[in-house]
């Protein structure tokens, strides 16, 4: 099953906000509903919200009224000036669009011709990111062995791309393989997409899984209850990882444990010409950290911070897996030298 669909100029997509207890799939037909629905986090993960994008160019495109090609291209850089401005930190937004608008200046001197490139493209970059996974499933499943339990952070698995996953992809390609994995799984506060997606979508594939907050990760690292740790990513630059807040944390304690840390992201996910200090940290609002759900937890008016992610230094980080290979720290540093 797929997250996210192409259905003749109708986008569907599974409702994030509500899962696990309602399994509720919406309907796009424009590029602001697209980008509404990834700036409230009906849609979110890095990879499906680059694929989204995509679709909501070819939605733009699909349904135009454009007479001449010069119409219909500013009506694509207006819903791409729209998708810019959903969310900051996962590259892998960005990355679409340009790959789509780039494709888009390519055609010349045919309108219809135009719309069909759009909306292909979108398509082809639906159907690369399963593939793309798949492999990423593949190589990392090396890096697991029987009877290994990996601790997992926020989701990055088959509802934070297309289909399959990536940190979650080297857990089912190992599972697969009949490497019989456990899972555990930190809720991710504040939007609980570790408690509500990933036990979601692992007790779906019977893959064992046990969900523990945020704040245990210590504990059971301790009492030696975790054998690596896999996270997703939302950028990977030339000195760290961006991922959902919390994921520095577990790669500290990690580290202060001997537990292997290992980040799953394809490389569209990569953005080697910057830094740390170049990634904008989406802030959410307060109400994300003052309330459970719609329950107030915490005293009206408190000062809040709410980021959104976290940059884990490269130090920490002791092997990158993206659908080319496994590449270790050191090779990572090594393509990164090439990229000056
Ligand atoms: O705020 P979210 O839910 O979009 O954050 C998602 C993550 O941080 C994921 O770990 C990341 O996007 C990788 S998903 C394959």
């Amino acid at each position: 099953m797929r997250t996210i669909e192409w259905r003749s100029g109708v986008v569907v997509t599974l409702d994030q906000t509500v899962l696990p207890v309602e399994e509720k799939w919406i309907e796009m037909r424009s590029c602001r509903e697209v980008a509404s629905a990834i700036k409230e986090m009906k849609m979110r993960g890095a990879p499906l919200i680059g694929v989204a994008a995509a679709y909501g160019l070819a939605l733009t495109a699909y349904h135009s009224k454009a007479e001449t090609e010069e119409d219909l291209m500013q009506e694509l850089e207006k819903c791409a000036e729209t998708l810019r401005k959903t969310r900051p930190t996962a590259v892998n937004l960005f990355w679409a669009i340009d790959r789509v608008m780039n494709k888009a200046r390519t055609i010349q001197g045919n309108l219809e011709e135009l719309k069909k490139a759009v909306v292909s493209e979108a398509q082809a970059m639906a159907d690369e990111d399963v593939e793309t996974n798949r492999r990423i499933g593949k190589h990392g499943a090396k890096l697991l062995s029987n009877g290994d339990t990996v601790l997992t952070h926020c989701n990055a698995g088959s509802l934070a791309t297309v289909d399959y996953g990536t940190a979650l992809a080297v857990i089912r390609a190992a599972w697969e393989e009949g490497k019989r994995i456990k899972v555990i799984a930190d809720e991710t506060r504040p939007k609980l997409q570790g408690a509500r997606l990933t036990a979601y979508e692992l007790m779906h594939d019977g893959i064992p899984v046990t969900l523990i907050t945020d704040n245990m990760a210590g504990y059971v690292m301790s009492k030696g209850l975790v054998d690596k740790v896999i996270v997703g990513a939302d950028r990977i630059v030339r000195d760290g990882v961006a991922n959902k807040i919390g994921t520095y944390t577990v790669a500290v304690l990690a580290k202060e444990h001997g537990i292997p840390f290992y980040v799953a992201a394809p490389t569209s996910t990569f953005d080697l010409s910057k830094r740390s200090e170049d990634v904008i940290i989406e802030e959410r609002s307060p109400d994300e950290v003052t309330h459970f759900g719609s329950v107030r937890i915490a005293p009206e008016g408190v000062k809040v911070m709410n980021p959104a992610f976290d940059i884990t230094p490269l130090k920490y980080v002791d092997a990158i897996i993206c659908e080319k290979g496994v590449l270790t720290r050191k090779e990572f540093l090594r393509l990164v030298k090439e990229k000056v």
